[in-house]
Parts: C-alpha cells; structure tokens; sequence
C-alpha cells in the first residue's frame, strides 16, 4: 500500500510525524511525505522536521506566500503532477491549512482515496479562511478520521455517511505525549511566573484598532506578569505596520518563532496562556494550564467543555478580568477528553491497514 502525506504549514508538522512514525512499523505500506512549502522560513518548517524526526520531504513544492487563491491554486498545479507521478492508494491530508483543501481536491477529481486527518471541526464562522478549507476537505474526503466525537456529529449533520467516520482521537496529543519529557525551556530570561501569548489571526493581527488593544492590555498587564511572546511572521510585518516597538525591559518579552519543544516547555511552565491559535488551546487543555482565547469561536468546543479553555473574544475587559483570576489561582480547571492519550496514530494505521482491532474502541456507536 502506497500513502502519500501532505503537509505544507506549521501545525500540520506534529500531527503528521506520529502518524509516519507509526505505519513505518506496519509491514507492505510505502509512504511518501510531500511539503507543499506553504511555510517555508526556518523556524516555522524546519526546526519541526529536526525536533520531531520527521524524515527531509520526499517531494517538495516550493509554493511559498501569495493570496489564498494564489497559494491554493499553485498547490493544487504543482501536487497534480506529483501526484500523478506516483499515484498513491490513499493521500493522508491534515487540518485546515490551505495545503489541505488543495490537495484534497485535487485528489477527489482525480479519484485518488483522501483520508482527512482532524477532520469534523466546525466553528461555524465562514469568516475564517480555516473554516472554509475544512468544509470543503470533508465534503471531498474517502475517510474522516475526527479527534472527537463533537466531529463524527457535525459530519453526520452534514451528510457525510456515517461509515466513512472515525472518531481516532487527537494525534496532536501523540506528539506532545512522546516529547513532552524533552521539552526544554528557551534560553531568555524568564520569571517564576510568565503568561505565554501567541497571536495570528487575520481577525485579530490584520486589523490595525485590534491589534493595537490587544497588544495595549497585554502591555498593561506585563506589570502584574511577564509575558512571554514568540511572534509569528504574519503578527510581526502588521506590528510593523503599526509601529509597535519592542517593550524596554524583560517584563514583555518577544521573541522569533519558537520550535516545538521549547514552545511545549513553555506551556508547561506558564501560568496562563493568551493565543488565538488551535492548537494551543487543545495542548493546555492536555496539560491542564488555563488558556484565554482571544477568539469569539473555536473549532475545538471540547477544550471548553472538557477542558481548561476559555473563551474571551475581543472584549479586552474581559481578558484583564480573567488574567486576574488565573493570577489568584482560580482559573478555569477541566479534564483532558477521551482518546488524547498518545494512540491516535496506531489507530489510524488500523483503519487505513485494515486491522480493525476490536479492543482498540476506536469504532463509533452504532
Ligand atoms: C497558516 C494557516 C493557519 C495556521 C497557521 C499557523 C491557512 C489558511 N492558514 O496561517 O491555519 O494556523 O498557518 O502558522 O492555511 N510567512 C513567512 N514565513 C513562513 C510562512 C509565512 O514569513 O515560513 C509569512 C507569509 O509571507 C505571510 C504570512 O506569514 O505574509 C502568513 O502566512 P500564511 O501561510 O499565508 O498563513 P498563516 O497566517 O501562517
């Protein structure tokens, strides 16, 4: 059996690397893994590869930046060929970046079996480019692999069949289970007590009036913690943009990309964590740290219900209320959701090599 991975953006990276890892272990399945090259600087790709070992891409694509049709449509011209090359029994895709969606639909024209991996996420607003990418990818895929059960339900209302879905569990977790014991902190001058702050979305990064509240609070409260700031490349050209200059003393630290391991350090020790990123909110989930989302929506309502997220929105009141809370020692606790316990990608490889072991409690309720 042939697989091909794609994967084109940062956080496609940890979810694929157990995945590789695992059926590398099956015997008869061939993998081949293809970067789109949709992230391509240093430290968002290859500081992934070496901390996670994930194998140098089989193919790589080179398609870099441009707009969402640029990107999606040099993508879907370039995979074609490769794709063609060396026809694949299953294509795996991953998220919801725009590698993803690509990639999908090229398969589905071409007849080539999609298997989407973190698939059923809804957050039902239509203004995130993320959210269209995973309608359109589920809609197109053979195999529905979800990290929950909130998944299989928003596919079925859908109308995808219910026996193309599983419900697998958060492969995201496989990795940070594995690397957790090598997390190791960046070397900068931390305190006891720091907040851990990542920020990317266009809806909060790409308008100028909430970029600057946001980043205004954070400097507010930086007098009551440190803040911890890795920026992404996207927040660091808009902070340009606005003339945001680098706060003069270590209480608001900001810093290049980081790389997993250091990031998952940081989770770890941090008192509390402000983002608007995914991933994020289902890693302090796993670890139990208090995360403020500064989203008025998740895709990841299970880290609300189950887990340690909360959802803040825009309201920068808000957030200086809840930080204080955190701060107290009442932030918000929770539970970590079945099946994120490290196993995920076994039983994908079950479901795409056929062992479908009956123990394993991967298959969905009839
Ligand atoms: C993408 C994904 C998003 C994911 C995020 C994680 C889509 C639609 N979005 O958003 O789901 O959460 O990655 O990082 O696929 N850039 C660099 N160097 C890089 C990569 C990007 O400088 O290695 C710059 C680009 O030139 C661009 C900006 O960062 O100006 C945004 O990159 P892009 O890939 O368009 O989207 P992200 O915001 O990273």
């Amino acid at each position: 059996m042939h697989i091909l991975h794609v994967v084109g953006a940062r956080p496609n990276f940890m979810k694929v690397a157990p995945v590789l890892r695992v059926l590398q272990q099956r015997d008869g399945v061939r993998q081949t893994l293809l970067h789109t090259g949709q992230h391509y600087d240093a430290n968002m790709s290859d500081i992934f590869f070496q901390q996670l070992g994930i194998p140098a891409p089989d193919v790589f694509l080179g398609v870099g930046s441009g707009s969402h049709a640029q990107q999606t449509a040099q993508v879907m011209m370039q995979f074609e060929k490769a794709v063609l090359a060396d026809r694949p029994d299953w294509v795996l895709v991953y998220g919801d970046v725009n590698s993803t969606v690509a990639a999908a639909l090229v398969c589905a024209k071409l007849r080539i079996k999609v298997a989407h991996v973190e698939a059923g996420l809804r957050s039902y607003d239509r203004e995130m480019p993320e959210e269209l990418n995973r309608l359109v990818t589920d809609q197109l895929a053979d195999l529905l692999l979800t990290p929950s059960v909130d998944g299989d339900a928003n596919l079925e209302r859908e109308g995808i069949p219910a026996d193309r879905i599983h419900c697998v569990g958060n492969v995201m977790i496989d990795t940070l289970v594995r690397l957790l014991p090598q997390a190791k902190l960046p070397d900068v001058p931390l305190r006891e007590s720091f907040a851990l702050v990542t920020l990317h979305r266009p809806s909060n990064v790409d308008e100028p009036e909430s970029l600057k509240r946001i980043l205004s609070t954070l400097t507010e409260l930086s007098d009551r913690c440190q803040m911890v700031f890795p920026v992404h490349p996207r927040t660091r050209s808009r902070m340009a943009d606005i003339g945001f200059t680098k706060p003069a003393d270590e209480r608001f630290l900001l810093l290049e990309p980081l790389g997993y391991l250091e990031c998952l350090a940081l989770q770890k020790h941090a008192t509390a964590i402000v983002t608007d990123s995914g991933g994020i909110q289902e890693e302090s989930t796993y670890l139990g740290v208090p995360c403020l989302t500064l989203r008025e929506n998740t895709e990841r309502p299970i880290t609300i219900h189950e887990g340690t997220n909360q959802l803040i929105g825009t309201d920068m009141d808000k957030l200086k209320i809840e930080f204080e809370k955190v701060l107290c020692g009442s932030g918000k606790r929770g539970r970590c959701p079945a099946l994120w316990e490290g196993r995920a990608s076994e039983r994908i490889a079950d479901i795409l090599t056929g062992v479908q072991s009956q123990k394993s409690g991967f298959r969905r309720a009839a």
